[in-house]
């Protein structure tokens, strides 16, 4: 296997083989808009070609750029929020050491986030971690003007300044955002900070192969060339002459949305290896965000099991019937672990003594996938060789171009995301930001009634 895999045989006791094949044409047609750019939100569609359109000179400047700090740093925190952060998190999470041990003489940078919240615990912890390291900051926003990582990077750069004062300070913060518009490019401009375009047809949580997700994985070590490789090839592998069953996209997009037809309306991403945690809150995004409006769309939640097993297991086995789930398979472990054999056994564990854990690992992924379907809940399986950057490319690419499919499937724009502006507009007015006067008046009054 070389490839990503997708295998539907367990969602098709809950729909029919027929019923899908009546999605082939329906999936060409909203294939051949994407290409086209003629569908929803066509505006949007920079990321659709980005793999094979990225050119090896622009890999190479941020690769220039990651390296400069190398060896000057110890820690480059990143500052932006949701696509400005949970892809390049997932990609490193799903790489990087558990406890931060490298082999070798790697000398990268740890690559920290800030600016994904407004604790102001988390805040404060950062500062702490940071007054002991020598550090450098990348600031990361399309906007230029979102709240939490403006909050994070003015607290940053006024502790960077005061650390190695204001020139070098200027020398260690990289900005990525909008080419002319917003604060942050304001700044970026005004400061000389070094800078990297979003382009403006690229949504935040389509942004992971732009500057955004490629620099803070570069900085942390890891090959983006590899990661812009395996996308490449998933690329080709959802092109708009694929047939049906051949295309991953299609076929996954089409098996979510037959079973959001029937009565699943949630979706649950499951996984075996605690490392992609972050892969799940980047794929939660990526669908909630772009399905979920008009009233409509699938509720995109996570697991981790087995720990997960030993607490929303009960839920996912007799709970209402309402789900389904989407399971990640990493087919072949890095590293090998073997369970030793006791002459007392004790614990009872000889029988499987000689076996590696991840032989125990896929026994209790295979039973827990015939139990769920068994219990009702149908089963999509994701394979994937191996974990790391060219297959996590591919799946990221597959994630993507599968939620552009199923959203035109679903007759709504994958590429907006209207609803995030309320809670904004309600802290603002709260907040009693310059410009939000009416409706700082109208808050309080409706929170005095
Ligand atoms: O997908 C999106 O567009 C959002 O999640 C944005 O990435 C997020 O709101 C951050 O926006 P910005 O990069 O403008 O700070």
């Amino acid at each position: 296997m070389n490839n990503l895999e997708l295998n539907i045989e367990n969602v098709l006791p809950f729909v029919s083989k027929k019923t899908l094949d009546e999605y082939e044409e329906l999936t060409r047609y909203h294939i051949k808009h994407l290409h086209q750019r003629t569908g929803k939100g066509a505006n949007f569609l920079g990321w659709l070609d980005l793999p094979s359109s990225i050119t090896s000179e622009s890999i190479e400047e941020i690769e220039k750029v990651a390296a400069e700090f190398n060896k000057k740093i110890e820690v480059m925190v990143v500052v932006g929020i949701g696509g400005s952060y949970l892809g390049a998190k997932a990609v490193i999470d799903a790489l990087s050491h558990s406890f931060g041990m490298y082999s070798g003489d790697r000398t990268f940078p740890m690559v920290i986030f800030a600016g994904q919240n407004i604790s102001e615990d988390y805040t404060g912890e950062v500062i702490d971690f940071l007054d002991k390291k020598s550090y450098a900051i990348t600031v990361i926003s399309k906007s230029g003007t979102t709240t939490e990582p403006a909050i994070a990077f003015r607290i940053l750069r006024n502790h960077l300044q005061e650390k190695y004062g204001n020139e070098e300070a200027g020398k260690r913060i990289v900005s990525i955002t909008s080419a002319n518009r917003g604060a942050l490019r304001k700044l970026t401009d005004e400061k000389g900070y070094r800078s990297f375009v979003i382009p403006d047809d690229v949504g935040g949580r389509y942004s992971l192969l732009t500057p955004v997700g490629l620099l803070p994985i570069a900085q942390a070590g890891f090959d983006i060339r590899q990661l812009v490789a395996g996308a490449r090839k998933m690329e080709e592998m959802t092109q708009p002459g694929t047939p049906f069953w051949d295309n991953p996209a299609a076929v996954y997009a089409s098996a979510r949305n037959a079973l959001y037809l029937q009565n699943p309306k949630n979706e649950i991403f499951a996984s075996y290896h605690p490392k992609l945690v972050y892969l799940a809150e980047w794929w939660k995004q990526l669908y909630g965000e772009s399905e979920g409006k008009e009233k409509k769309g699938i509720f995109p939640a996570s697991v981790n099991f087995t720990a997960d097993l030993h607490s929303m297991g009960q839920y996912i086995q007799e709970g209402q019937r309402n789900l389904f789930e989407t399971v990640i398979s990493i087919q072949n472990p890095v590293r090998e672990v073997f369970i030793p054999l006791e002459k007392e056994d004790g614990d009872g564990l000889n029988y499987l003594s000689g076996k590696r854990i991840e032989d125990v690992n896929k026994m209790a992924e295979l039973g827990t996938m015939l139990a769920h379907v068994d219990g009702g809940v149908p089963n999509i399986l994701i394979k994937l060789p191996e974990l790391n950057e060219y297959y996590l490319g591919q799946l990221m690419y597959f994630f993507q171009k599968a939620c552009a499919i199923s959203g035109y499937l679903m007759k709504v724009n994958p590429f907006d995301q209207p609803g995030v502006e309320a809670y904004k507009n309600n802290m603002f007015a709260l907040l009693k930001k310059p410009g939000f006067e009416e409706e700082t008046e109208l808050i309080y009054k409706r929170l005095s009634e």
